[in-house]
């Protein structure tokens, strides 16, 4: 699994490992991959914690962060953070909010006790996603990684002065050739089948597209999008892949910060029960299909609202559902692998196996050849 990307960013495998928790990314960092923080739900302070947390656990390994960038939320120049949120929160319609209450009180989902709602905005905007840079720009990740459309220039510009590779997904040949052309170093070719915000090919058939695409430039590309054994890491890199980026599986190990109802949900559902839905964040995003998506399918609902209002509209919803421990309404971002989690194991041995099944996969084609 040596390849050039491994060498290139000292890894021991070249296996990389979106998660919002610290403990998962600093764990696949000591097993020889690469961590990568999301750190869209952190507040600029909260990620200075994080940040200085897994510098101090993955004993000098490489570890990278994650931020979400939409190029298209860009934001009136000089509106602050704190202000744009109230700007935006009058934006969001009483009749949103008030169809959001009745999906709520036919579930018997109580409201959040005073003074715990949530912060909404998040960093999904430029101006809210540029103090986290400045954040990460603080310490010595390995990689910065954008997951909506291609990262600003600039910000590429800074992070090589760093020496930090910058990658961003890709879930079609434009978006790669965008993010190639503004100087972007990885390329993640994402499937539809990842959990999270995620287009419409299919991974066995972009993966490839992708690859040969920007193969005359040339850029690296992960493959990303339904990967959950080592056999499927032969198969990314027989098609030219430098190596894999996985977000699903990490989801269930021992490390996860997952609360039990949702490892339980995790655990029985099967490949079928996700759905690309855009009742999270207003844009489409694999999930677990619950009474909470279909409630957006139903025939009184208002619609969807536009990125990043839709969030700011269930954000609370989110919080009140994981309170109240609601079956029907619990979901989580995951990918069609969910069907292959079925157990809870440390990373340690997730990744040892991803690596005996690939050896396994790999002796196969040799004895075919033989
Ligand atoms: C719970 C969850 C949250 C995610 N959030 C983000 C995110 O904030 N930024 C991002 O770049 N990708 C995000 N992703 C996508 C992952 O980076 C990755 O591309 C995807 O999980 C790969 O496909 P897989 O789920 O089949 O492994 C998320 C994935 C999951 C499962």
């Amino acid at each position: 699994m040596r390849t050039q990307l491994a060498r290139d960013l000292g890894l021991e495998f070249p296996i990389f490992a979106f998660s919002h928790c610290r403990d998962v990314v600093a764990a696949v960092s000591r097993a020889g991959g690469m961590g990568v923080l999301g750190a869209l739900y952190f507040t600029p302070e909260e990620l200075e914690i994080e940040l200085k947390w897994i510098e101090e656990h993955v004993d000098g390994k490489p570890y990278g962060v994650d931020l979400v960038m939409p190029a298209k939320v860009q934001l009136p120049e000089g509106v602050k953070a704190e202000d744009l949120e109230g700007q935006l929160e009058a934006m969001i319609s009483q009749e949103h909010r008030d169809w959001v209450e009745k999906v709520l009180a036919e579930h018997d989902v109580a409201p959040l006790p005073e003074g715990e709602s949530g912060h909404h905005l998040l960093g999904w905007t430029d101006a809210t996603a540029r103090p986290q840079i400045d954040v990460a720009f603080q310490h010595s990740p390995a990689l910065l990684v954008n997951a909506l459309g291609p990262p600003p220039k600039d910000i590429v510009d800074a992070a090589h002065e760093r020496g930090i590779k910058v990658a961003a997904l890709a879930s079609n040949v434009r978006h790669a050739q965008k993010h190639v052309a503004n100087g972007v170093d990885i390329i993640v070719a994402q499937g539809t089948e990842a959990g999270g915000h995620t287009g419409e090919i299919s991974s066995m058939v972009l993966w490839p597209q992708v690859i040969d695409a920007i193969k005359p430039v040339p850029v690296p590309v992960l493959a990303a999008g339904g990967i959950a054994t080592g056999g499927q890491i032969a198969g990314a890199l027989a098609l030219g892949a430098q190596g894999v980026w996985t977000g699903s599986i990490w989801l269930t190990v021992a490390e996860s910060d997952m609360t039990p109802l949702v490892l339980e949900k995790l655990m029985e559902a099967d490949s079928s029960q996700t759905v690309r839905s855009r009742a999270l964040s207003g844009k489409p995003a694999r999930q677990l299909r619950t009474e909470w998506t279909d409630a957006w399918d139903r025939p009184d609902c208002p619609g969807y609202l536009p990125m990043p209002l839709q969030f700011m509209l269930v954000a609370d919803v989110m919080s009140r559902v994981a309170r109240s421990n609601n079956r029907e309404l619990t979901g989580m971002p995951v990918g069609q692998v969910v069907g292959m989690m079925n157990r809870v194991r440390p990373v340690r041995d997730v990744m040892q196996t991803l690596v005996e099944e690939y050896i396994e996969a790999v002796e196969r084609l040799d004895a075919l050849n033989a």
